[in-house]
């Protein structure tokens, strides 16, 4: 699937993503080199890998733990996610996420 990012600095930017493999948006992200810390490696307990959904398809609810995180993130919108959260899937074709800023 095709997926656009949007950087904090305004650059944005297409990547392809395999959907087959399991992968979170998160590791898609860190394997292209994008600004993502990631330092829980995945678990929602950091919030690095903080992004806010700008276009696409609807993406599941997120679980307590996430919700939880993006609560208490001074940053966060009601389009926020946890990419590492994020598993891809075929129906997500066209996804446009923006990394947020450093928290
Ligand atoms: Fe830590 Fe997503 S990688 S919350």
């Amino acid at each position: 699937i095709r997926i656009a990012v949007k950087e904090p600095n305004g650059e944005r930017t297409e990547i392809t993503a395999p959907t087959d493999m399991g992968l979170s948006l998160m590791e898609v992200l860190k394997a292209n080199e994008y600004p993502i810390q990631a330092t829980c490696g995945g678990m929602a307990l950091c919030a690095t890998c903080h992004v806010e959904v700008l276009e696409g398809p609807e993406l599941n609810e997120p679980s307590d733990d996430e919700a939880y995180m993006l609560e208490s993130l001074p940053t966060s919108t009601s389009r926020s996610r946890l990419s590492c959260q994020i598993k891809l899937t075929p129906e997500m074709e066209g996804l446009t996420v923006r990394i947020a800023a450093e928290d």
